[in-house]
């Protein structure tokens, strides 16, 4: 078995199963020498069998038990020979990508009841590759269906059939469009059942929000990120002319590489784009590289049987043990050569390894002046962006500082990881009901390293309107005597807004405390769905920490409010205690104080004498 050790580390079952909305706990063992990290999923695995969910149902106590399966879920299991397999003897990508298009179109196929094509693939990481003879187990399940897209979730396993060993091999997001000729189509819901599959319902509306302004952020970002490069000074002779991995490759689109309705599959454009760019990757090192990571690949635009692509793919720069291949594809009809219409892009990541298994040392790559000094540079931005982006999206709350570091670079990224974070902890199925008192109630979650609470009541207002009421920070010290004043230091988008939170001294602390707070605020998308204002910590360079105050932080906290009827809101306040309020946490949950119950029926009143009266800058929305 071939591994790649740079990988192993992004091997995480509990991330996993967040992104593609599977639990990997069919899984026995990790790979050789590698200790699996099962303490999270155990952890998550005990306090869903040992504590009974305030708000659970008879149908979720099903969903989770053994028989259950969800409707959209389609597998697929290939025997890996020597025809699926590239020049160093393992499955070779493409056919791996071919596989999990199929996989996930049969899923959604299955959910939409008609044909769909593929719109596009998230970033995938491979974290193994797979010999001949091994078998490659690909399970995919519609994780959300919008309006005409879904969002399939897709994990790949493999299995070794002698020592019964299995591995994870990526997880990947795609998403696929229904298509019916001359009407739009408008898919029916999907009905999220267990814990797992409301967590990636709720998600995958803020992943799409990411995914559809995807390419504008890595422009904007592009566009705004300084690239120290040490082009002028390098030792040209010690470079390998990037011309010299320039791939030019025609494929002509024959009925096997299409669908029933004559569109090319995604999977089959997929592969023949990993085709080129290995060729151009193989070219730099003249070595057999390995492919680790592929950005976003969106189809732009169809393509039929008879049409020709042309690819194209050159190595945009190489680091020390990485090199950036780009890739573009454009299509055409033999009758028109001249209208080439351009149908994708995607840049891939290759290293090639030793005999140790260990990344090696690349040559550097002296781009052509123009365009390919242009794409060295932004392939330096991508990696720095790649990077920051994975930190913040796929770190485990324990494992991240509470304070992320605030700047245009990982901007998009924190805003959805906090709303995310909100949304995971909502959907958790093993909230305990603490105490009830005067119609407001107190839910607590236990769950390893973190203690959760929220409150909830019903009030007779409108949803929009106490949403709106409730996302203005400024507003806050009209009802929470734990806000002294609020600031707003940024207003990063229209949903976006960073504030300066001062808060009373506690539990005889001398300082009084503040903080700095991201709020991010988003309407449902569909009905039945919260509104969220979502909060948590960030650090700003112009907000630094000063003797005057003691630097409060939030991890994860914020509010969800559901139309319960009309004028009739359901309003709860979610909170992940951090160190710092622990104490004042486990003294309101075990009754030795009432101040939750008194400042959140504050809220209500302040949501009932403000009902009519929004101020002028909220009404934007
Ligand atoms: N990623 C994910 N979803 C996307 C997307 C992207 N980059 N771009 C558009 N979509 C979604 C939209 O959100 C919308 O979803 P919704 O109806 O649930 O709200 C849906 O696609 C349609 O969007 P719309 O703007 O009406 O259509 P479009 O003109 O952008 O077309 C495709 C979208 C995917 C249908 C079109 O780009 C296409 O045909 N691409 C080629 C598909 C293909 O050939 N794939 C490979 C072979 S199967
Ligand atoms: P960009 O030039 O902004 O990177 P494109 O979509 O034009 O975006 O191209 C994507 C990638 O495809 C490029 O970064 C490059 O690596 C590769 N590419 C584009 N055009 C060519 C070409 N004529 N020859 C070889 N590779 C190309």
């Amino acid at each position: 078995m071939g591994r790649c050790p740079q990988l192993c580390s992004q091997c995480d079952e509990g991330k996993l199963a967040r992104e593609t909305g599977w639990q990997v706990d069919s899984l026995p063992s990790g790979p050789p020498g590698k200790p699996k990290n099962t303490e999270g999923l155990a952890s998550v695995f005990s306090n869903r069998t040992s504590r009974k969910s305030a708000s659970r149902t008879d149908s979720d106590n099903m969903a989770d038990g053994e028989g259950y399966r969800n409707p959209t879920e389609v597998q697929m299991s290939q025997l890996v020979l020597p025809c699926h397999t590239n020049q160093r003897g393992e499955l070779s990508v493409g056919q791996l990508l071919k596989w999990i298009d199929a996989t996930a179109c049969l899923s959604a196929e299955r959910h939409a009841g008609c044909p769909c094509v593929t719109a596009s693939m998230d970033d995938i990481y491979f974290e193994h590759t797979i010999s001949v003879g091994q078998v490659v187990n690909i399970k995919a399940k519609v994780n959300r269906a919008f309006n005409s897209s879904m969002e399939v979730g897709i994990q790949v396993v493999s299995e070794d059939l002698c020592s019964e060993k299995q591995w994870c091999v990526c997880k990947a997001l795609a998403t696929f469009v229904a298509h019916r000729e001359l009407s739009k189509v408008k898919l029916k819901p999907t009905v999220p059942r267990t814990e797992e599959e409301k967590t990636e319902h709720s998600v995958a509306a803020e992943r799409r929000r990411m995914r559809l302004v995807y390419a504008d952020t890595i422009k904007d970002l592009l566009a705004n990120c300084v690239i120290q490069d040490d082009l002028e000074s390098r030792d040209c002779s010690h470079m390998v002319p990037a011309e010299k991995t320039r791939v030019e490759s025609v494929e002509l689109v024959l009925p096997p590489h299409a669908n029933h309705q004559g569109n090319t599959f995604g999977g089959q454009i997929m592969a023949w784009m990993e085709n080129v760019a290995t060729i151009a990757a193989s070219r730099l090192c003249r070595a057999h590289p390995t492919l680790k990571t592929i950005e976003m690949f969106h189809f732009r635009g169809p393509s039929q049987v008879g049409d020709r692509l042309v690819l194209k793919a050159i190595v945009n720069n190489a680091f020390k043990h990485s090199m950036e291949v780009g890739v573009c594809v454009e299509a055409y009809r033999q009758e028109a050569e001249t209208h080439r219409r351009h149908i994708n892009s995607a840049f891939m990541t290759f290293v090639v390894l030793g005999a140790d298994d260990q990344p090696q040392m690349l040559p550097w790559i002296r781009p052509q002046p123009g365009d390919g000094e242009r794409r060295y540079r932004e392939a330096s931005a991508r990696k720095k962006i790649r990077l920051d982006r994975k930190y913040i999206v796929s770190c485990k709350q324990a494992e991240m500082p509470l304070s992320v570091p605030w700047d245009p670079s990982n901007q998009v990224y924190l805003s959805y990881n906090n709303v995310s974070s909100l949304k995971m902890l909502v959907a958790k199925d093993n909230w305990v009901l603490s105490s009830e008192s005067n119609q407001v109630r107190l839910y607590t979650l236990e769950e390893d390293k973190f203690l959760s609470f929220h409150m909830e009541m019903l009030v007779h207002v409108d949803t929009a309107q106490a949403f709106l009421l409730l996302s203005d920070l400024r507003r806050r010290p009209e009802w929470d005597k734990h806000c002294r004043s609020v600031e707003l230091v940024q207003q990063v988008d229209e949903d976006d807004a960073i504030y300066h939170v001062i808060s009373p001294a506690l539990g005889g602390d001398p300082k009084p405390q503040d903080f700095i707070i991201l709020a991010s605020r988003r309407k449902p998308c569909d009905t039945g769905e919260p509104y969220v204002i979502a909060l948590r910590s960030v650090t700003l360079p112009t907000h630094r920490e000063t003797p005057e105050y003691r630097r409060g932080e939030t991890v994860c906290s914020g509010f969800c409010f559901w139309r319960e009827g009309d004028q009739l809101t359901k309003v709860s306040y979610y909170n992940q205690a951090t160190p710092g309020v622990l104490k004042y946490v486990t003294t309101n949950v075990t009754g030795l104080s009432s101040e939750f119950y008194t400042t959140f029926k504050a809220c209500e009143h302040f949501l009932l004498d403000n009902r009519n009266d929004l101020a002028p800058s909220l009404q934007t929305l």
